[in-house]
């Protein structure tokens, strides 16, 4: 119990790659009903990470279903292109790996000036100081807690500490007069970890294969908002 500002309010963002894609608008719709703030939207591209998922076409598709915030993270190489696609699409947050990006500074200004919340994703063994020169730019820092391609990976527990560093970095800016900035986890989140996961300072949590893998999703939900109340009510 590590912080002295009070945690930004948990925000919980179900990935629907663990969704039934055959049904995938009904999923969306049942996930929000149950509870969930935003759709993570997993996008993958066989070269980046070894699997291939969805594109803009799916999420301008599910995009009519709800005004809650669609999350892109753009597991891909190269970023630029798919910008302004997902951006007209109805993305409203996108998060890309810096690795992927020749000119980090670049796309971020890219994904803003396209009228998104832009984001930097780190792998699990990714530094942060990719963050240092573009604090200003960034209005989410994602964490890798496995590593990137599939759904039901286990947590790495290392991401814990990732987590501590990370907040402190984020403090210290809105300190100074810095514009917030959200910190996500994902990958592996489940009910029995996302206390511990609040607790090292995430704000904003992904959750596919425990929320999907489930038949009820509201339960899982509530148990999870739970955890997350049960470290809150501790660190006040
Ligand atoms: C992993 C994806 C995650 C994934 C999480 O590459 O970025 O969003 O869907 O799935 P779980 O929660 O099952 O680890
Ligand atoms: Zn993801």
């Amino acid at each position: 119990m590590t912080h002295s500002p009070k945690l930004p309010s948990a925000i919980l963002a179900p990935s629907i790659l663990s969704a039934d894609f055959a049904r995938l608008g009904e999923e969306v719709t049942s996930v929000l009903a149950a509870g969930a703030d935003w759709i993570h939207f997993d996008v993958m591209d066989n070269h980046f990470v070894p699997n291939l998922t969805i594109g803009p076409m799916v999420c301008e598709a599910i995009r009519p279903l709800t005004d809650a915030i669609i999350d892109v993270h753009l597991m891909v190489q190269p970023v630029d292109a798919l910008v302004p696609a997902f951006a007209k699409a109805g993305a409203n947050v996108i998060t890309f790996h810096p690795e992927a990006s020749s000119h980090v500074d670049r796309t971020l200004s890219l994904i803003r000036d396209h009228g998104c919340r832009a984001g930097l994703v780190f792998n699990p063994a990714t530094p942060l100081n990719w963050l240092d020169h573009v604090m200003d730019k960034v209005d989410i820092v994602l964490l890798m807690s496995v590593n990137p391609g599939f759904g039901g990976q286990s947590f790495i527990s290392a991401t814990l500490e990732k987590l501590r560093a990370t907040r402190a970095r984020i403090d210290a800016h809105q300190a100074t007069g810095g514009q917030p900035i959200a910190l996500e986890v994902d990958g592996g989140v489940k009910i029995d970890n996302i206390g511990a996961i609040r607790a090292a300072g995430a704000d904003t949590f992904v959750a596919g294969s425990a929320i999907f893998g489930q038949p009820d999703y509201a339960n899982v939900i509530s148990q999870m908002r739970a955890e997350i109340a049960k470290v809150d009510a501790a660190l006040a």
